[in-house]
């Protein structure tokens, strides 16, 4: 039976990832001080979202989830988070456009700051530290000193989530969303762009479109819908003292939530069911995302949906999947066959990222066709499993950084060294992310006519 939750009963559990902090003292009070801080997001904009969420898992709209893999204070500044946002926006376009259904827009940004690491040491030459975590945790640079874990840098992840969450709310609903500014949004495109043309013709159609509304009287000013979006936040929950530090109750249901984010989710080497991890994400009330590798089993992953969604919620819980363009194929069908058999409601997203990584001229990149390969394949099996393709996990940058190779402008191994600027995993830059993005429009509207066959044929 499940035992009490309490947003500090994680701490009673066995637990992976941890920094090790010089002086828990510090950290205690740092923690409490946090504690006291305003929440981030509120409980009604979590629900908001988990609704959004509850149609994508009954085959009704499409997650479009994406951002840094992982923040810095360094890049934090109003230009990457417009240029991000820019990006994002784009692609929901061509998204909303190719599937004709509505698309759930989350930020992996305001919050994204800790990472798990496959070693806790990294050794470069004959010196040998400990790896870097995150800004959140310990500064990257191979240093014994920026090394060190120091609590402090929670309050400036909180501080600087706010800051970036601030101007996505005034992105969101101040009108730089509004679809009339659907060819304003070029103004990001790098020069001789590949996608610059296909995008530009996508928006005049949209804007033809917003003419023949107009004449009919549906305007931006008096359907809210086509000024402003919903955009939501989300972060992997592994600092889990600054997560229980943001965690409140909701005054309006009198459940927990985390106030971190919007959503939250639980990484692929902490998702141990009787881990800590698990034992926090289990009692708030957030939509949480689950991160699935090869190492999960069909029986694990039912197990561990009984722990996070107890009452088979629909919205509540998003699987996101990460296998590899060689390995999806093998992994993915099984667990949408338990997922199905046992009538279990989960949105079912395709992070093509994180199984896809290899080491080029010592730089850590993902060749942008098994990125491709592995979404084509998750479309693919999805169609043949007649399960929902609900989604999309990525990492990616408004800029024009060169870390993932291939794409439209064919980045070579060559080009990596030129703008290599992520502080963890190499990310798409701002053209292959909207080259992506056409190519799901199209394998979203192939799945659209077949379902009208069906239904004619
Ligand atoms: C990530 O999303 O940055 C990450 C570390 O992913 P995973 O847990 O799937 O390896
Ligand atoms: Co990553």
């Amino acid at each position: 039976m499940a035992q009490t939750w309490t947003p500090n009963s994680w701490r009673q559990k066995p637990i992976q990832q941890v920094p090790d902090y010089p002086d828990l003292a510090v950290l205690d009070s740092v923690e409490a001080r946090l504690a006291k801080y305003p929440p981030l997001v509120f409980a009604g904009e979590a629900r908001r979202l988990k609704s959004a969420l509850a149609n994508v898992a009954e085959g009704r709209g499409f997650l479009l989830q994406g951002g840094d893999c992982a923040e810095s204070f360094a890049e934090h500044g109003a230009d990457t988070i417009r240029d991000f946002f820019r990006a994002f926006l784009q692609m929901a376009v061509v998204l909303t456009f190719g599937a004709q259904q509505p698309v759930v827009k989350v930020g992996r940004i305001a919050g994204q700051f800790a990472k798990p690491r496959s070693s806790g040491a990294e050794k470069q030459g004959d010196v040998t530290l400990p790896s870097y975590r995150g800004d959140i945790i310990n500064g990257i640079e191979f240093t014994e000193e920026a090394r060190v874990p120091n609590p402090e840098r929670q309050v400036m992840a909180y501080r600087q989530s706010a800051a970036t969450l601030n101007l996505l709310r005034a992105f969101a609903m101040g009108g730089y969303a509004n679809l009339e500014n659907v060819h304003q949004w070029m103004l990001g495109f790098v020069k001789d762009s590949p996608q610059a043309e296909r995008y530009r013709k996508l928006a005049d159609r949209i804007s033809e479109t917003m003419d023949f509304m107009k004449a009919i009287g549906i305007t931006a000013e008096n359907h809210p819908s086509l000024r402003e979006t919903d955009f939501f936040t989300s972060h992997e929950a592994l600092l889990l003292g600054y997560e229980q530090a943001l965690t409140r109750v909701d005054s309006t249901s009198g459940d927990w939530y985390a106030t971190s984010g919007h959503m939250i989710w639980i990484g692929d080497r902490t998702r141990q069911p009787d881990h800590a991890h698990i034992e926090y994400c289990r009692g708030i009330k957030n939509p949480l995302g689950l991160k699935c590798g090869p190492s999960l089993t069909a029986d694990g992953l039912l197990e561990l949906i009984d722990i996070l969604n107890p009452a088979n919620e629909a919205g509540r819980l998003t699987l996101i999947c990460r296998f590899g363009h060689d390995k999806v194929a093998e992994h993915l069908p099984r667990l949408i066959r338990a997922v199905e058999r046992e009538g279990k409601k989960v949105v079912w997203s395709c992070d093509p990222m994180h199984g896809n990584t290899i080491t080029l001229n010592n730089y850590k990149t993902r060749p942008f066709e098994r990125i491709l390969s592995e979404v084509e394949s998750f479309f693919q099996i999805h169609r043949a499993e007649g399960s929902h393709p609900g989604g999309i996990h990525i990492e990616m940058t408004g800029n024009d950084v060169t870390e993932c190779t291939g794409g439209a402008r064919a980045l070579s191994g060559d080009d990596l060294a030129d703008r290599y600027h992520t502080h963890c995993d190499p990310r798409l830059n701002a053209d292959q992310a909207l080259e992506l993005a056409f190519l799901l429009a199209e394998r979203m509207k192939g799945g659209r006519d077949e379902k009208k066959m069906v239904v004619n044929g």
